[in-house]
């Protein structure tokens, strides 16, 4: 496997998952990797991508359990969603496909309690910024050369079909502007390899969706 700047990030995303099993959504699923993550946790999973062949794919790749996952070819920003129903929703890589104003469908799915945690691609928009992004040069050819070195050993990599990549990132400044006007008291974590961590928590006496 080529290093993922993504699945690198799981661990993080699911330390996130509120207790105990639930429905849980993740929008644009790609090849369905973390959408299994969260049903090996004990979540009722539904994964939505636009792209058949991902659907495919992550449908083929089947279930772990103990929770279930079912896949479906849905595009986030029209697909209806259950109003105050899911314990967890995930973007990881996909949000900025989609205008940023999403977020608040994703909201209103979310049950009172419930978690969106979105692992988004952003640019730096600050001299601190600019620095972490200093560091993630070198760590990612470290990190692929690691990779690459360990796939040699074992015969070499499958090859694999990735998503397509869309790389109009949108400065992180503005992501962050955005966040606290949508979701007040959400949080924006800056992290290695051009990605942040969102992480909003529905409050319990939010008023209901719809
Ligand atoms: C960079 S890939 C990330 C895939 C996967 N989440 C991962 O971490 O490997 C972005 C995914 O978002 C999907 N996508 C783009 N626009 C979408 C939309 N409007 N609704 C749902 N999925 C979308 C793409 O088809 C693609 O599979």
């Amino acid at each position: 496997m080529p290093f993922d700047h993504n699945h690198h990030y799981h661990p993080a995303l699911l330390r996130l998952l509120p207790p105990g099993p639930g429905r849980a959504l993740d929008v644009g699923c790609g090849d369905g990797r973390f959408a299994r993550r969260l049903a090996a946790a004990g979540m009722t999973v539904e994964g939505i991508d636009t792209w058949d062949e991902m659907v495919a794919r992550a449908i083929a790749a089947g279930s772990p359990g103990p929770g279930t996952v079912e896949y479906r070819r849905a595009d986030v920003t029209t697909e209806p969603l259950d109003l105050d129903a899911y314990a967890y929703i995930s973007c990881l890589a996909s949000l900025h496909h989609v205008p940023f104003d999403t977020v608040t469908r994703l909201r209103d799915a979310l049950a009172p309690g419930g978690v969106l945690a979105v692992l988004g691609c952003a640019r730096p928009s600050s001299l601190s910024d600019y620095a972490r992004e200093f560091v993630s040069a070198p760590t990612n050819a470290l990190a692929r050369l690691i990779v690459f070195a360990g796939d040699q050993l074992n015969g070499g990599a499958d090859p694999v079909a990735k998503a397509p990549v869309h790389m109009k990132f949108p400065p992180l400044n503005d992501v962050r502007r955005d966040a606290a006007r949508l979701l007040p008291g959400s949080t924006v974590r800056p992290l290695v390899f051009w990605r942040y961590l969102l992480t909003w928590r529905k409050p319990t006496d939010h008023p209901a969706a719809g």
